[in-house]
């Protein structure tokens, strides 16, 4: 129920309950005390009635006694005096006396004289039966007892109507007897008495016998008055008010009764002005009801309901902008600015603290945002190594989702096996230690099985009290950091090596130049002394062995010049199988018995560019390798195959790019490479072998051939079970050439036939032999040791010259240019160079991969005469 309701209801209880209670009170006091008015009213004329009948009595009374007393009576009664009746008792004498019956009796009892009296029509007239007969019937009454004789008065019932009596005896007027006899006066209680008597109370009475049929009411009031000797009062429903007044006849027996019935005057006004009154309660009260209504609501309910909504207001929408009522001065009011009061201070925290949360919040999905978009994993775990939040950083690096690393996954089951225990100990001593970050190199393995290296930053987060409670880490993929490292490495390591090649290639370069120069008249020399010297000959075994190191002294400049990439390649369209096949019989003397070989050549194998004797360099050189790693022997295969790369291997040496290629793998079941080893394989002078066994030359000739012809080597090595090296060389789609006769120096190298060769070279110890040996062998030779000065001589010269041998280099005009010089004199002139350079260096003389116009210092003169005749005859 409504406080409002409730209240109103109350108070209007309490209003009705207060109105009634007291209009009861009043209706009870004002119409008691009413009642009382009008029953004390009632009394009073009672009163007065009674008193009408008694002092009535009383003057008949004293009528009787004057007459009794009196002398004339006296005699009357005595003497029978006839005038006594004329002269006293005239019909004007007794309307005077306002009597109705007058009696004379005698002692005996015997009327002497007796009348009554008609007051209205003021005439004497008889006694009536019933006076007479009631007279009679109460004798006894009259009867002298004693001198003073008898006096009384009161109401004689008589059969016709109420008689006030009153008996006197007759004396004289000295109140000597004896008694003659008693006078009776008597007043008809008639209606004219009745009449008479209300006119002097001013009531209206009706006067009923008691010995008679009585009205019902009477009768009732009767028996009441049987109790009371005072009147009895009876209200009546109709606001009238009866009194019942009893009048006792000389017996002192109840023989009248009065009834005196009044309209209520009195108390239907009082009544009247009760309910006037009680109305205007009423009106005042519901007037009071209103007012104490409207000052409720206005004062009290009407803002407890404002309070109420606003309250509501805010609870619905949380707007605690919203203020309650505060007008007035009341102490509602007064709670109502205290309340705003309140709800301003609880804007201003909520605000406040919006203002904080909002913060946190924005601040919270901020640092959300950027741990999500972290490009480095973040990640928090729970001190058991359950994941507690991963950021997408985190799971693309492992591949994993969120819900599968959150759900199910730990620390460890990410961890790279091996890592986990050493990774756990670090960790572990660092939190001993209490440090701030935990920095920590180690390898997870992703879901798809692949190892990441990743650089871990852990801090473990502990609460107030200073307990670890879970570890934030920050989680970097330096996978392609570290293998960007090994590449950096190996290229610092290719640089260092390749600026080593570099220098050793120039040095090589430079050397060989000078020593192929010196060895071209060693050889050269040492050949035309073999020539000239039988074998029978002591010094034949000298010469021998003087050709015989000075061709060491010739192969051993080729590998520096092979190893720095300088040779001079004769490229031609080549077949791997077909070299390998040619290669089969030097194999077999080369390698041991006890080491299988095997063949695995690819029947449909591209061909490729490259320089024959170079390629045959390479297979020795990774056979001999081979076979030095196979001392317990075991199985060197040969396989061969078409591979076309589809992206750059830089792992390999020098770094293919993507295309087709050749390959030839050689593998072998030897000792296998070491680690230490792998790194430095193919630097000049690396060698594992003993002293005088190895010149750790080998593998650099190997990849600077490799490298000449745009190839690369790639290894594969296990300790203890053996090396595979493929040599990766570039596919070509021409067809393959007849391969060239190899230089085979025979005896019966033609011999010249008066051909006339144009030597020039600027070193002269090669100019002489060159010249001597052609002389020797049946040319004719013109020498010039610059170039200018073999134009001079062509220019004079009326011969033939048939061929131009000359050097590349030389100071002031190189081979190329005078050879051009000199078409132009001799445009049928043939050429032949001849260099101690390197390939770089012939190649910036646009000399590039020359063959049958081309001869390499030093060479022996069968190899030159060969080359010569080629040319003349081709
Ligand atoms: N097939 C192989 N098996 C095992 N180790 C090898 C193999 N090939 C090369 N090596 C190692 O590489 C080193 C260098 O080889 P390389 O051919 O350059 O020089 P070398 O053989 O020692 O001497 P050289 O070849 O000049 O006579 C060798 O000493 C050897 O330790
Ligand atoms: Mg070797």
């Amino acid at each position: 129920m409504k406080l409002r309701f409730k209240t109103l209801l109350y108070i209007g209880i309490a209003l009705c309950v207060l109105i009634t209670a007291f209009c009861t009170l009043s209706f009870y006091v004002i119409l008691s005390s009413f009642n009382s008015i009008e029953e004390n009213q009632a009394f009073k004329n009672a009163g007065r009635l009674t008193e009408i009948v008694r002092k009535e009595l009383s003057r008949i009374e004293t009528l009787a006694n004057d007459w009794a007393l009196w002398d004339d009576s006296y005699s009357f009664v005595g003497n029978g005096n006839p005038s006594f009746v004329d002269t006293n008792l005239q019909d004007q004498m007794i309307a005077n006396l306002n009597i109705n019956v007058l009696i004379f009796m005698d002692t005996a009892g015997k009327i002497i004289y007796g009348t009554a009296f008609d007051s209205v029509k003021k005439t004497k007239e008889p006694l009536s039966e019933g006076i007479l007969e009631s007279i009679a019937a109460n004798k006894g009454l009259f009867e002298q007892k004693d001198e003073k004789g008898i006096q009384f008065n009161g109401i004689l019932m008589t059969n016709d109507v109420p008689l006030l009596l009153a008996a006197r005896s007759i004396l004289t007027s000295k109140l000597e007897g004896p008694s003659r006899g008693v006078l009776i006066f008597g007043v008809y209680m008639d209606n004219a008495f009745v009449e008479n008597a209300g006119k002097q109370i001013r009531r209206d009475f009706k006067l009923e016998r008691a010995d008679r049929e009585m009205s019902l009411e009477t009768a009732e009031a009767l028996v009441s008055l049987k109790h009371h000797t005072t009147p009895v009062i009876k209200m009546s429903k109709n606001d009238m008010l009866s009194v019942f007044i009893p009048f006792a006849d000389i017996h002192g027996k109840t023989c009248l009764i009065a009834n005196m019935t009044m309209v209520r005057e009195i108390y239907k006004e009082g009544r009247t002005a009760f309910l006037t009154f009680a109305g205007g309660i009423l009106v005042t009260g519901g007037v009071i009801y209103l007012l104490i209504v409207f000052i409720l609501e206005r004062a009290v309910l009407g803002k407890i309901r404002n309070f109420t909504e606003i309250f509501g207001r805010i609870r619905q929408v949380s707007d605690l902008t919203l203020r309650v009522d505060e007008k007035g001065g009341d102490e509602i009011s007064m709670l109502g600015k205290e309340i705003n009061k309140m709800l301003s201070a609880l804007e201003q925290a909520k605000t406040t603290q919006q203002y904080t949360e909002i913060s946190m919040v924005n601040n919270e999905k901020r640092y959300q945002l950027i741990i999500e978009q972290a490009p480095i994993g973040i990640v928090t775990c729970h001190l058991d190594e359950r994941f507690r939040t991963v950021n997408k950083a985190f799971c693309d690096m492992l591949g994993y989702s969120a819900e599968e690393l959150l759900q199910g996954k730990e620390l460890k089951d990410v961890t790279f096996p091996q890592d986990y225990e050493s990774a756990q100990k670090h960790f572990e001593e660092h939190l001993e230690k209490n440090l701030q970050t935990i920095r920590l190199e180690k390898r997870f393995v992703r879901k798809d099985a692949r190892m990441i290296n990743v650089l871990m930053l852990s801090q473990v987060y502990r609460d107030l009290l200073g307990d670890p409670q879970y570890i934030i880490a920050t989680v970097q993929d330096i996978t392609e950091q570290i293998e960007k490292q090994k590449r950096q490495d190996k290229l610092e390591e290719e640089l260092r090596q390749s600026q080593q090649l570099e220098s050793i290639g120039r040095l090589a370069g430079g050397f060989a130049h000078d020593l192929n120069n010196f060895l071209v008249p060693i050889l050269g020399y040492t050949d035309m002394l073999i020539a000239e010297t039988s074998k029978n000959d002591p010094l034949y075994n000298g010469f021998m062995e003087i050709k015989n190191s000075a061709e060491r002294a010739k192969s051993l400049s080729q590998k520096f010049l092979a190893l720095s990439s300088r040779q001079m390649l004769e490229v031609t369209t080549l077949d791997i199988n077909d070299i390998i096949k040619s290669f089969k019989s030097i194999l077999n003397r080369l390698i041991r018995e006890d080491i299988k070989i095997e063949y695995r050549l690819s029947p449909d194998i591209s061909m490729m560019k490259g320089d024959y004797t170079q390629i045959e360099q390479v297979i020795m050189n990774l056979a001999v390798n081979a076979k030095d790693a196979m001392l317990k022997g075991g199985v060197l295969s040969f396989e061969t195959y078409d591979e076309t790369l589809f992206k750059e291997v830089p792992d390999a040496h020098p770094p293919l790019k993507p295309g087709k290629y050749v390959v030839l793998k050689v593998t072998d079941t030897g000792t296998g490479i070491s680690k230490a080893a792998m790194s430095h394989l193919f630097e000049a002078f690396y060698t594992t072998k003993e002293r005088g066994k190895g010149t750790g030359l080998g593998l650099s000739m190997v990849h600077g051939i490799v490298f000449q012809h745009k190839g690369g080597i790639r290894v594969w090595t296990e300790e203890g079970k053996g090396t595979s090296f493929k040599i990766y060389l570039p596919a070509s789609e021409d067809r393959p050439e007849q391969i060239k006769e190899k230089t085979v120096l025979t005896d019966e190298t033609r011999r010249g036939n008066g051909e006339v060769v144009l030597i020039v070279e600027d070193e002269p110890s090669v100019l002489r032999i060159v010249s001597s040996e052609l002389k020797r062998n049946g040319y004719d030779v013109i020498e010039a040791e610059s170039g200018q000065a073999a134009i001079e001589l062509v220019k004079d010269a009326q011969s033939r010259i048939d061929i131009l041998l000359t050097d590349v280099i030389m100071p002031e005009m190189d081979g190329k240019e005078l050879y051009k010089r000199l078409s132009e004199i001799r445009p049928d002139l043939k050429v032949l160079y001849m260099s101690g350079h390197t390939y770089d260096i012939l190649s910036q003389h646009d000399i590039q991969a020359p063959d049958a116009q081309f001869i390499s210092k030093p060479f022996s003169m069968e190899v030159l005469r060969t080359k010569i005749n080629n040319l003349l005859d081709g």
